[in-house]
């Protein structure tokens, strides 16, 4: 089988390594990878929102099966167009897309199917706004409707800072057309858990649980950004709560989409906290998390292709999805500065076995050298029998690569190191 893989992170890097295993699959293509990817998949430069460009290429390379994995092609009907085009393909459609584009939609769903979830109220009107933020008074968290690069959160501590980030979105622009409705909730606390699933809809199959570390640095300080580093599995994650999870969360929401005549198929993640209230949602995605995916498919021990093949023909309940008892961390290696600005160009240098266990999301290939291209360059990735191991295994990896302007988080784990000792 020939497969096309629209991307370029280190998601879909660690995606195309597990797609690999499959004795099927003759030819992986990546549009548009990046240049560790180049070692795994032929890439060319055709960007993930290139739609059109993406199927007159599938056009040229008799594509067998395609896997979309971004947020933004997916919100724009990606799957729809190759589904069109006469592609089988791993995604959901634009309409059940929408329930990661949009979050005032995914909170009215949760809401009318009674989906635990922070309380809330959607907003176009700066004053009703302020007045809802002075009723319920501070923490209280502001979210800008639309995709917005995960930035488009924000954790207000005072009323007055929650008022200003009302009126930056819905006056100032701020996330452009991402920011003109706007979500006000309710403040949760609790461990945070993500939860990848796989669905075709009428079956849900999740996959091992796992640990983000949204911050920029250490103690969970800085930035927010894409995701510093992740582990697997999440300690806080029980047997007890996954249960709970299934039943008030993960089957209602794929019941509810169902419902709503929106049938989700691909990889639906959950963002949950753990409150003390049990789970609640604090948002889904319409697809796989990064860095999350670099944990969860190491120790995936039976076959990607397949379980994504059996979401789109939806016979998911007859698919074997099983995960190993082993663990595994993921150390972001970033360009300094991310997430604001930061230099590229940098020769990255890495030893035989660091390099084994990269998964590569901003790099590229200038004068047959790799240099650093994005934010998020590097994930590096460790499996071993217990989660201590697999961080110091991961640490002595990342210590056995170098670039210039680099930095990475030296705490990734600690936290649920720490839930498993206590
Ligand atoms: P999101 O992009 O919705 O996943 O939010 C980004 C981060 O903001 C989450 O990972 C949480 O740490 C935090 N967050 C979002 N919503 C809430 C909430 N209602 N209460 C507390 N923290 C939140
Ligand atoms: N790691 C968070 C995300 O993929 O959205």
């Amino acid at each position: 089988m020939n497969l096309l893989v629209i991307g370029s992170g280190g998601r879909e890097h660690a995606i195309i390594r597990k797609l690999k295993e499959n004795k099927n699959v003759e030819k992986i293509y990546c549009l548009p990878g990046n240049g560790g990817i180049a070692e795994d998949a032929e890439c060319f430069p055709i960007g993930a929102t290139d739609i059109e460009k993406q199927i007159a290429f599938a056009n040229e390379h008799s594509i067998d099966y395609v896997v979309v994995t971004p947020d933004d092609p997916l919100a724009l009907g990606a799957v729809d167009a190759f589904n069109k085009a006469g592609y089988k393909c791993f995604g959901p459609e634009k309409k059940a897309a929408i329930i990661e584009a949009s979050k005032a939609f995914s909170k009215d769903l949760m809401k009318k199917y009674n989906i635990p979830t922070a309380e809330y109220e959607v907003f176009s009107d700066e004053e009703k706004a302020h007045a809802y933020i002075d009723k319920m008074g501070a923490p209280i968290v502001i979210k800008a409707d639309g995709l917005a690069l995960g930035k488009g959160v924000i954790i207000a501590e005072t009323v007055e800072e929650a008022k200003t980030a009302v009126s930056e979105m819905l006056n100032d622009g701020k996330f452009g057309d991402a920011g003109k409705t706007i979500v006000i909730e309710e403040f949760l606390t609790g461990p945070e858990v993500s939860i990848l699933t796989f669905t075709d809809g009428k079956t849900l199959k999740p996959m091992i649980s796992s640990m983000d570390h949204k911050r920029a640095h250490d103690n969970d300080e800085g930035l927010n950004t894409g995701g510093m580093g992740a582990i697997a599995p999440n300690p806080y994650y029980t047997k007890e709560i996954a249960e709970e999870a299934m039943n008030t969360i993960f089957v209602p929401t794929i019941r509810a989409m169902e419902a709503e005549g929106r049938t989700f198929k691909g990889c639906l993640y959950f963002s949950l906290m753990l409150t003390e209230k049990g789970p609640k949602v604090i948002e889904y995605n319409s697809r796989f998390g990064d860095p999350e995916t670099q944990v969860v498919l190491p120790l995936m021990e039976t076959d990607l292709l397949e379980a994504m093949m059996a979401t789109t023909d939806g016979t998911l309940d007859k698919c074997d999805v099983r995960f190993s008892d082993k663990s595994s961390c993921c150390v972001v290696i970033a360009s300094l500065g991310y997430p604001l600005s930061y230099q590229k160009g940098f020769e990255i240098k890495m030893s035989e076995a660091a390099h084994k266990a990269t998964y590569v999301a901003g790099a590229a290939i200038k004068d047959g050298k790799l240099v650093n291209s994005g934010g998020r360059v590097l994930g590096v990735t460790a499996v071993a029998d217990t989660l201590k191991e697999a961080i110091t295994d991961s640490y002595k990896l990342v210590s056995e690569i170098d670039f210039d302007g680099s930095f990475y988080r030296k705490d990734i784990g600690q936290r649920a190191l720490k839930a498993l000792e206590d």
